[in-house]
């Protein structure tokens, strides 16, 4: 019964903070930065090749934002046909993992 309790106590903070809910590893984004540093750039810096555009610096961004923006190109609340399909194909996961990533370079 009280484990039962815990258990949706945990639930309903999980719901609450969904950008808390899966724990970012910044290690796991260096197999999936492939799919990024084309446009964003090595180390989260701006470029772009091979027609310049500027791409938004990734970078010591906050992992919240970082993963509320790829959630908002998912969800088409964003619209930027190249974003929105690279993070369509992203899990949770993924974004965490790359939040992680890209918060940390400097
Ligand atoms: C084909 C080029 C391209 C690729 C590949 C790409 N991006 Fe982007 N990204 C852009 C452009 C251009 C923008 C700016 C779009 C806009 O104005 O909304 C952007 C915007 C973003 C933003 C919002 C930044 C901000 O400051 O608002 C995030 C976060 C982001 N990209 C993450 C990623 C991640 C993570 C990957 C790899 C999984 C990725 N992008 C792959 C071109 C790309």
């Amino acid at each position: 019964m009280q484990g039962r309790y815990l258990g949706c106590a945990l639930a309903l903070a999980v719901a609450v903070l969904p950008a808390r809910a899966v724990e970012g590893d910044a290690e796991a984004a260096k197999g999936k930065i492939s799919m990024c540093i084309g446009c964003h750039g090595i180390d989260g810096y701006r470029t772009s090749f091979p027609e310049v555009y500027p791409v938004p610096k990734l970078g010591g961004q906050y992992p919240e934002y970082i993963i509320a923006a790829l959630q908002a190109y998912k969800a088409g609340e964003r619209s930027h046909p190249t974003m929105q399909g690279v993070a369509g194909g992203l899990s949770e996961q993924d974004m965490a993992d790359l939040a992680a990533y890209y918060s940390a370079a400097r």
